[in-house]
């Protein structure tokens, strides 16, 4: 082999190599390379939270949603609202655990009574997914925090309110959302605190309203027809006030009862300014939303020193209603 076939078989060669070692780099990289993962700041939403509600489409609870959404939407959240569509705690149950499976960042649910509940808040926190309980504790769970109302004390703002607006024997019955929500529960256990032994209050009847305005109707038409001498009723859940109201109006429109509500949904407060109901507690159900959101927050980095998270409670009656703003903030 003369020097010039040498010279060439040695650039053809360095050629056929160098194009080798190019293809071999680009192609390895792209079979071997290990893509980073997509750190959640990079991404529009910073985390992805669930809400779980009692039931879809209650007032009370678009308040929740709103106050949370708006928290969400401020924070750069991700917020997916569920809730059955009638109140049940099985169906409540059942979402709480497909939000787990999803792979949440953190869930806000209403805290329900029984095992199955206790059960799903420990495989959620054993997962890495916190759980903060709203407008309903249960405290025997592994919940990393409790955001709403203190319901025992709110119970005892229904006692306080009776017996400073009446005069007389009162002859008492409750209309309650369920008697299997804990919340219910424990209003009803707060108000009995404060009346029970009083000489002049005799509390004949609890019946449940199911949460709608029309159980709220039905289960007094039926008090008023069984004991005639009613002349209080409590609701202890949002929509019993403008019921009770109702139900008045069908079976003893005349009749001078007492009538206190629970929360400041706007007919509510409507029927407060018309003399209708005498006084209400209001909650604060957007305020919960947002705090919720907020404490779940800060969960993703520790858990919280103080973490149950109560919201006001206020006894409002038609002369407060003078400044609305305590009765929305
Ligand atoms: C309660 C909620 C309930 C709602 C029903 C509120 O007073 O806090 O638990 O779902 O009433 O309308």
């Amino acid at each position: 082999m003369n020097k010039d076939s040498k010279f060439t078989l040695i650039v053809v060669g360095f050629v056929i190599f160098f194009i080798s070692f190019i293809g071999m780099v680009i192609y390895g990289y792209k079979t071997f390379a290990i893509s980073s993962p997509v750190k959640k700041s990079e991404t529009a939403f910073r985390y992805h939270f669930a809400l779980v509600a009692e039931e879809n489409e209650n007032d009370y609870w678009q308040l929740i949603k709103k106050g949370a959404e708006q928290a969400a939407k401020d924070n750069r959240i991700q917020l997916e609202y569920v809730a059955p569509k009638k109140a049940d705690n099985d169906e409540l149950n059942k979402l709480l655990d497909r939000m787990i499976a999803t792979k949440m960042d953190g869930i806000i649910v209403q805290g329900t009574e029984g095992q199955r509940f206790k059960d799903l808040v420990h495989k959620s926190v054993e997962r890495d997914i916190p759980i903060v309980t709203i407008d309903t504790d249960m405290e025997e769970s592994e919940r990393k925090a409790y955001v709403g109302t203190n319901n025992v004390e709110a119970g005892k703002l229904l006692g306080k309110a009776l017996l400073e607006n009446t005069t007389g024997e009162q002859y008492v019955a409750i209309i309650t959302g369920r008697k299997e929500a804990i919340n219910q529960r424990q209003r009803i256990q707060g108000f009995k605190e404060i009346v029970q032994h009083h000489p002049r209050v005799y509390i004949l009847a609890t019946r449940e309203s199911h949460i709608t305005k029309n159980g709220a109707t039905m289960a007094t038409y039926k008090l008023l027809k069984q004991y005639p001498q009613i002349n209080a009723l409590i609701g202890t859940s949002a929509l019993d006030g403008p019921g009770m109201v109702e139900g008045m109006h069908e079976v003893a429109p005349f009749k001078d009862t007492f009538i206190l509500a629970f929360d400041t949904l706007l007919e509510t407060i409507q029927l407060i300014k018309e003399d209708k109901i005498n006084a209400t507690v209001a909650q604060y159900p957007e305020q919960m939303g947002k705090n919720a959101v907020e404490a779940m927050m800060k969960l993703q980095k520790k858990d919280l020193l103080v973490n149950r998270l109560y919201t006001k409670t206020k006894i409002i009656t038609k002369k407060d209603l003078l400044s609305e703003k305590d009765v929305h903030p």
